[in-house]
């Protein structure tokens, strides 16, 4: 998809969003199946992935096919306890919480991606999800990223980073152990708020994209945190605090000096 004109309507100019959709199979899917077969018209824009749960779904995928220049990611479960799997679908607005949050680090529009609840005997609804999802996203406009320009490579470099940041394990845990958090509470016993555990996720989720972003800066090549700074965006003091974050846990190491400022590699680097 990378590189290629944003398609247009076979009969009109108009803009043709491509839109990927992650449907479960249990419901979704079946909804999208019941919406053909009833013949109800809709938007060709979307390409269907079919996954056995949405909580199933790796919320690195819906980043990577905006990498891949997908206009608009939709992810389809079934509606709140009617998943398959009992607690998928919780699971999965847990992530789709954690992915909009990144999303605001990135230069795309946060409205590109989008969750919903579509059951089996639903056909109306996909129509209708598909319909005006298409709609907000032909407002919106081709994903930048086709461009190929300046825009593109930093849009790509802050994609690349929130990848990263889901693979880890602060943020993977963070998924898998909010609710116990909130209802049982955490290491001391504290059971949280919602307003507590939503700022303690909101800083975990920054400290995560900026250190994947300096991680991957000097995964081949040692830099400077002046370097880093200046090629992420983030102020000295930022990167300075989380590169000595980075290097107390052994993530990066200290190699070499620029004049006389140290410079530090991914741990395994070079
Ligand atoms: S099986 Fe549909 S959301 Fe879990």
């Amino acid at each position: 998809m990378e590189g290629e004109k944003p398609p247009m309507d076979e009969n009109s100019l108009e803009f043709k969003p491509k839109i990927v959709g992650f449907l479960c199979n249990w419901c979704s899917y079946a909804g999208a199946d019941l919406a053909g077969v009833s013949r109800l018209q809709m938007p060709t824009t979307l390409r269907v992935i079919r996954v056995m749960c949405s909580g199933s779904l790796d919320p690195k995928f819906p980043l990577s096919a905006l990498k891949s220049g997908a206009d608009g990611v939709l992810i389809m479960g079934c509606h709140p306890g009617d998943c398959h799997y009992i607690s998928g679908n919780y699971e999965a607005q847990r992530k789709y919480n954690i992915l909009k949050k990144l999303l605001k680090f990135i230069d795309l529009e946060n409205e590109r991606l989008q969750l919903e609840w579509v059951s089996a005997s639903e056909g109306a609804r996909f129509q209708q999800v598909v319909s005006d999802f298409t709609s907000k996203i032909k407002k919106i406009g081709p994903n930048p990223i086709q461009k190929k320009d300046e825009k593109a490579k930093k849009i790509i470099g802050q994609l690349d980073a929130a990848i990263h940041a889901t693979e880890g394990f602060r943020l993977r845990s963070l998924v898998g152990r909010e609710k116990k958090i909130m209802e049982l509470g955490n290491a001391y016993g504290e059971i949280l708020s919602r307003e507590e555990m939503e700022k303690i996720e909101d800083e975990i989720i920054e400290d995560e994209f900026i250190r994947s972003n300096i991680v991957l800066r000097v995964e081949r090549v040692p830099k400077t945190v002046e370097d880093i700074a200046l090629a992420t965006g983030f102020s000295t003091e930022t990167v300075f605090k989380h590169v000595a974050r980075l290097w107390k846990k052994q993530i990066i190491l200290p190699h070499g000096y620029k004049k006389l400022s140290p410079m530090y590699i991914k741990a395994g680097g070079a």
